[in-house]
């Protein structure tokens, strides 16, 4: 596949652009949609990103299941989609949040299901509009102690394993691990972005997510995002979850993180049980947010008015900044609260839903740090625009916790969050849409935490030393990177000493 030549085909767009009026004018603006449209690849291949965990490899349904089979929808347009008229844009806007956030998260939930429940979130079917999921979730490892890969999809839904929920995050009556298994759907336009970086299936460009070089590395306005997440919690352990949706998953039997990492792999075992629907995230982007983005969040109450589990959905907060100025103590008393959420004035938050699943027997968290919006089955440490605004290539610490700054700085968040703000803050920052969070990561994933580890993902395997087929390019660009930061950062040990005759040190 040819690599496109980009200088060539900008110069040739700022060409062609400026001779229609309309295309001049956007071309000042970010990255319009005619811009994209003309630098996208078209010659894209599509079709070849595996729909399960071990696909073809031991990981095929047995011969006895009957039921459906996940497959990956992955027939990314290589023209972007036009925007629609999404119910969202009817709520105005003012500094950088909407004036109604309850609306417009409902608006976000009723976009995400339409069409969706009746195929039972088999997109591809869906016949009100088009709808997509991220490769190289099949394969996924969330986090390093897992054993390689073994996060993947598994092949009722293509749910990924997530979070596991320690005893006692939900409830009183819940002793053991539970575990999150989640999957996202994504729209026309946010699949157009996937499907430029993937444009080359052995070969992605990160970089390409907005096909304007010039541009910020956006997917583009109107991008949209519905997430499901599902517990394996039973009604005993959280009477909440009382006539949840419910769906069949192959999953892990042992649901004790611990357990299963220390091996060997058969610890990893799956089998079908259901899974409870406990919680939906929403992810937008609209250009009038501070961050480019809005993120929010629905949790799951049985005892909520409502005849279908959907209608039972309790709207928990919406987020589109992190207000980065704010420091722990100024909005909580101390690690357990209580908050003071008006400071944080880039979040709506739902209060009486604070108070209700906080309530013994209760023990609902959807807080996170500094009472900033997290989901329930979310790290409480975080927030939902915390961890997303650290998307990109190659991944990155999503918390300061999980940086090596973070143990040589004594961190303790269940007992001191207030302590070393310089740190942390920079974990609830504003980092606009599409640039890095980072100088240790070379491309913005723009708030994918799906796109970043779709590509670690993919590293992972295709860099490996016993990788079969030709070397795609982000193998050789990684390990560049990997010696040069290696080399930077030993340098930092000799900066400023004098070596023979007074001359730097030579690394
Ligand atoms: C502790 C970090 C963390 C927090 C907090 C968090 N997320 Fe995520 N989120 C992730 C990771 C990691 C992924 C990718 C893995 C996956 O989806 O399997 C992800 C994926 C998603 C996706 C799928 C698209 C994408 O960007 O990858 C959506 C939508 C989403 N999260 C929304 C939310 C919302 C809304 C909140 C707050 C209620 C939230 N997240 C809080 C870590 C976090």
């Amino acid at each position: 596949m040819s690599t496109p030549n980009w200088a060539a085909r900008l110069a040739a767009s700022f060409v062609v652009a400026c001779t229609g009026t309309s295309l001049c004018s956007s071309i000042a603006s970010a990255s319009s949609d005619a811009v994209r449209n003309q630098l996208a690849r078209t010659d894209c291949v599509r079709g070849k990103f595996k729909d399960y965990y071990l696909q073809d490899q031991g990981g095929n349904p047995p011969v006895s299941y009957k039921g459906r089979v996940f497959k990956l929808s992955q027939n990314y347009p290589n023209q972007l989609p036009p925007k629609e008229n999404y119910p969202w844009l009817k709520i105005p806007f003012k500094d950088g949040g909407p004036v109604d956030a309850r609306a417009y998260l409902q608006a976000m939930l009723d976009y995400g299901l339409e069409g969706n429940i009746e195929v039972d979130f088999y997109v591809e079917d869906n016949k009100t509009r088009r709808w997509y999921g991220a490769p190289w979730m099949d394969w996924n490892t969330e986090v390093a102690s897992d054993w390689p890969g073994t996060d993947g999809r598994e092949y009722i839904h293509g749910l990924t394993h997530e979070f596991d929920s320690a005893g006692n995050t939900f409830g009183e009556a819940q002793v053991g691990f539970v575990d999150t298994w989640a999957q996202a759907y994504m729209n026309d336009r946010y699949g157009f972005g996937l499907g430029q970086v993937y444009c080359d299936p052995d070969d992605p460009k990160p970089g390409a997510l907005n096909p304007d070089p010039t541009g910020l590395n956006t997917f583009p306005d109107g991008s949209f995002v519905i997430k499901l997440l599902f517990s394996t919690v039973s009604e005993a352990e959280l009477p909440t979850v009382k006539g949840a949706f419910e769906w069949d998953a192959n999953i892990y039997i042992n649901k004790d993180p611990q357990f299963r990492n220390a091996g060997p792999l058969s610890r990893f075992e799956r089998r079908t049980e259901k899974v409870r629907l406990i919680q939906i995230d929403l992810q937008v982007r609209d250009e009038r947010s501070t961050t480019g983005w809005l993120l929010g969040t629905y949790g799951y109450n049985g005892n909520a008015k409502g005849d279908t589990p959907w209608k039972r959905m309790v709207p928990l907060g919406l987020q589109w900044g992190n207000n980065p100025k704010v420091t722990f103590a100024e909005t909580c008393a101390g690690p357990n609260g209580p908050c003071d959420y008006d400071k944080l004035t880039e979040q709506w938050i739902n209060r009486q839903a604070v108070v209700d699943l906080a309530t013994p027997p209760l023990n609902f968290n959807h807080l996170g740090y500094g009472g900033r919006l997290a989901g329930p089955v979310d790290n409480p440490k975080s927030s939902c625009m915390g961890c997303h605004q650290t998307a990109g290539f190659p991944t990155v610490p999503i918390l300061a916790e999980f940086a090596p700054n973070g143990s040589i700085l004594k961190l303790d968040a269940q007992k001191h969050p207030e302590t070393a703000q310089s740190l942390r803050m920079m974990y609830f920052g504003n980092v606009p849409g599409g640039a890095v969070f980072s100088d240790t990561q070379l491309y913005s994933a723009d708030y994918s935490l799906q796109l970043a580890m779709g590509l670690q993902n993919f590293v992972s395997l295709r860099c490996a030393a016993n990788a079969s087929g030709p070397r795609p390019s982000l193998c050789d660009e990684l390990a560049n990177w990997v010696r040069l930061q290696q080399s930077a950062l030993s340098a930092l040990q000799t900066f400023g000493t004098p070596g023979p005759g007074g001359a730097p040190i030579k690394p």
